[in-house]
């Protein structure tokens, strides 16, 4: 089999890509590990910047995100007991975010991947990439049983932060910048309305929490937790209990709760590998960065990869030029260092962090008040969380 552009991982990257490659006229395939089902199953990021939505507006697939979703023009920050406005759209000449779920992106690009035939082959074992330091790179993987090997121009490693795209990259051609942070998210979505009409994330002396949505009948709520907890040790009560005695009184006495109908932790962690390409493989969202989810980037920064690389890869086969390509993992690193910035400072001022090190315990936790206290009284500082928050503008 042969291809222009093998996309190795079914998450929103590789569906973007291949979406955006396809309405190019690209050739593509997309070989994902999983099933289908366990792809929309996972429940992630729910904010998209005006980058993301326009992205998806440009593969042709915004409709559904146009009618369900919902435009949000402002956050709430809680601490001392108090709910803060920062509004969004004033200071960035009227941006604003869409609230719609990783999930649904994600449904309504394989949704649109079936309806035009391009091809994707689910539950792919062992998939493994070679030869692209030369200049024809090789995809190998098994399905029911049986090889196969697909050829093709490029590699996208669009595999999330596990995998096998950067892990098959030799070691000396790599460098890995990490922070693991001490601490973890608890999350769970329940069809219930929402805290407020705004997304709150709230610094509280027992930890951070956050109240989020999905839409006007079904929540997702985060507390901060040990890294030491499992899923066992919270029963939805317990959770209920923990974020109203993290929210400010007058959100924890109306918050609507009710059974939970998923609930997951996950760790908190920053990493980014330098370079993003090599040789013939490029990569793209988590298989090359992840951030802390305070800031609501993880998806909006793979959506950005994905723009760079698909406009590099037209620019490639259209115009006869690898300038694109060359300059696509300078281009995306500067980009994804900035949201790598924004994200750790999101989750230091509104994280507990355990005495030690640094700026961390009771000091830590003044710090954090006065930096919160000075944030939501200066027009500057509110117009700077405002404008990374909607998300910065590309580089051409
Ligand atoms: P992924 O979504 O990880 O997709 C990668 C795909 O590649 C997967 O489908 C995987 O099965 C497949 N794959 C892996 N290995 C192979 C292989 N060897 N061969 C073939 N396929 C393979 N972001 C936020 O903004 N807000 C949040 O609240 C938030 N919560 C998150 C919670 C969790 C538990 C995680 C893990 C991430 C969260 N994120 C959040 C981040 C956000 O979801 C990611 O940034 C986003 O999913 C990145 O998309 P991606 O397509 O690059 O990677
Ligand atoms: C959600 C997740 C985030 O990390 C965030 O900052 C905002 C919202 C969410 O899952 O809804």
């Amino acid at each position: 089999q042969r291809t222009q552009v093998a996309i190795i991982g079914a998450g929103p990257s590789g569906l973007l890509l291949g979406q955006l490659l396809h309405k190019a006229g690209i050739a593509n395939i997309v070989i994902e590990q999983r099933s289908g089902d366990y792809v929309l199953g996972r429940i992630r990021a729910g904010v998209l910047e005006q980058v993301c939505v326009d992205l998806l507006d440009e593969a042709g697939v915004g409709a559904r995100m146009h009618r369900e979703g919902l435009v949000h023009h402002g956050i709430e920050l809680a601490f001392a007991g108090q709910r803060h406005r920062i509004d969004l759209s004033g200071p960035t000449g009227g941006k604003a975010v869409m609230v719609y779920g990783q999930t649904e992106v994600t449904r309504d690009l394989m949704d649109e991947r079936t309806a035009n035939g391009a091809p994707i082959v689910y539950e792919a074992e062992h998939v493994e990439v070679h030869d692209f330091d030369g200049s024809n790179p090789r995809v190998t993987y098994l399905k029911d049983g049986v090889r196969h090997e697909v050829l093709c121009d490029f590699i996208a490693g669009c595999d999330g932060f596990h995998g096998v795209c950067r892990a098959s990259v030799p070691a000396g051609a790599i460098r890995n910048f990490e922070r693991v942070y001490p601490f973890g998210w608890l999350g769970i979505l329940a069809d219930v309305a929402p805290a407020a009409d705004e997304l709150i994330y709230s610094n509280h002396e027992r930890g951070f929490a956050l109240c989020s949505m999905r839409s006007k009948t079904r929540v997702r709520h985060y507390v901060q937790c040990s890294l030491q907890d499992k899923i066992e040790d919270w029963s939805d009560a317990r959770f209920w209990d923990e974020l109203k005695s993290r929210l400010d009184p007058e959100a924890a006495a109306t918050i609507p709760t009710g059974p939970s109908i998923e609930k997951s932790i996950a760790p908190l962690r920053s990493f980014v590998a330098e370079p993003m390409r090599f040789g013939r493989m490029f990569l793209a969202g988590d298989a090359a960065h992840i951030v802390p989810p305070t800031g609501a980037k993880g998806l909006n920064l793979a959506a950005a990869d994905v723009r760079y690389l698909s406009r590099a890869f037209i620019e490639f086969y259209a115009d006869k030029t690898a300038a694109g390509i060359d300059d696509y993992s300078r281009k995306a690193l500067r980009r994804i260092w900035k949201a790598e910035r924004f994200s750790w400072t999101m989750t230091s001022l509104l994280h507990k962090f355990p005495a030690g090190a640094g700026d961390t315990g009771d000091v830590g936790f003044k710090l954090q008040m006065a930096e919160l206290d000075y944030l939501v009284n200066s027009p500057a500082a509110m117009a700077s969380l405002a404008e990374n928050y909607v998300g910065l503008p590309f580089e051409e």
